[in-house]
């Protein structure tokens, strides 16, 4: 048992056929279909590893709307949907009426009436995706950019991208840790579920007890609570920021006990694979999680899954939209 088939959702993001509709989780998604999204995203990609543009989603609206910050996610959906020809609308929500009470389903009906297309949602509540896409009118495809501690799946998918091209190894035969607060992260839900179904057998957990999640055993990934042990001979380091906006109490000591322990340091690295390359999804807490030296030295891909952010996005966008007609 692996956490993609531990919570299984109801199959209301893909269409009859079983193409991709909304996109809101990895759980529940077969290997075929990550494998679709993986190799639409590389089709943007040409053979100089530069993003192309086309014009797939022309006279499509695109509208972002973030109930939550974001550097990359937002900008790289925008940037995406720009290449594709999409018309894109960034809803302020400081400015919308939700401060005056406006409910989300209010929101997001009447942004549907003035013609959207795709709703990019991020919203601090776990399930908000879900939610809004058993309400939304059909032809109307709903992506989520983050819910809460749930779910990241397009961050998920630009990772395996990533790794897929970065070590151009099948992911059956490579061995990947992730590091740091699991408890609260939707980013290593979304991981550890697209790793398992893409085929990985070594997916390693390398966290304190305090930063594991309720049920955690169920997940089917190996815990380490030794950072050296964990990270021991390993193909790829995923490094994880701890969610301290999701925390209500305190679960460490301090931030430098937490550096001392679990933070990802150059003494350290040299005991994974001389090959193995270092992920953040960002936003990174330099010194903290990782030291700058390893975030900025040779083996980070960390910039290299920004840009790949792009050219998956735009196959999430182009697959819904393909999804819709079906
Ligand atoms: N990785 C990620 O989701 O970053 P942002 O919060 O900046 O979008």
């Amino acid at each position: 048992m692996h956490l993609a088939q531990l919570h299984t959702p109801s199959q209301i993001q893909l269409n009859p056929k079983g193409q991709l509709k909304h996109f809101l989780t990895i759980e529940g998604l077969s290997k075929q279909t990550l494998t679709q999204i993986l190799d639409t995203a590389q089709s943007f990609i040409d053979e100089n590893g530069q993003l192309i543009t086309s014009p797939l989603l022309e006279g499509k609206t695109v509208m972002n709307l973030f109930f939550e910050n974001s550097t990359r996610t937002r900008t790289t959906f925008e940037a995406a949907a720009k290449r594709l020809s999409a018309n894109v609308l960034n809803i302020d929500i400081a400015r919308s009426s939700t401060s005056k009470g406006e409910t989300l389903r209010d929101t997001l009906w009447n942004l549907q009436a003035m013609a959207a297309d795709i709703f990019v949602v991020r919203h601090s509540s776990s399930g908000a995706a879900h939610f809004i896409a058993k309400d939304v009118c059909p032809n109307v495809a709903i992506i989520n950019a983050g819910d809460g501690r749930h779910a990241h799946p397009t961050q998920a998918m630009l990772d395996m991208l990533t790794i897929r091209r970065e070590t151009k190894k099948d992911f059956k035969d490579l061995s990947i840790a992730i590091i740091g607060d699991i408890k609260h992260s939707r980013v290593a839900r979304s991981d550890i579920a697209a790793l398992q179904t893409l085929g990985c057998t070594d997916v390693r957990v390398i966290a304190p007890n305090t930063l594991l999640p309720f049920g955690f055993e169920e997940f089917g990934v190996r815990l380490f609570n030794n950072m050296d042990e964990g990270i021991k001979d390993c193909d790829v380091i995923i490094t994880l920021r701890i969610q301290n906006e999701r925390i209500d109490s305190p679960a460490l000591a301090s931030q430098l006990e937490f550096h001392k322990m679990y933070g990802l340091t150059e003494e350290r690295l040299k005991l994974a694979k001389p090959s193995c390359i270092v992920m953040h999804p960002g936003p990174m807490n330099r010194g903290v999680e990782i030291a700058s030296s390893i975030a900025d030295g040779a083996q980070s891909v960390i910039l290299k899954q920004v840009t790949n952010g792009i050219a998956v996005r735009m196959a999430v966008l182009a697959l819904s939209m393909q999804g819709q007609t079906a």
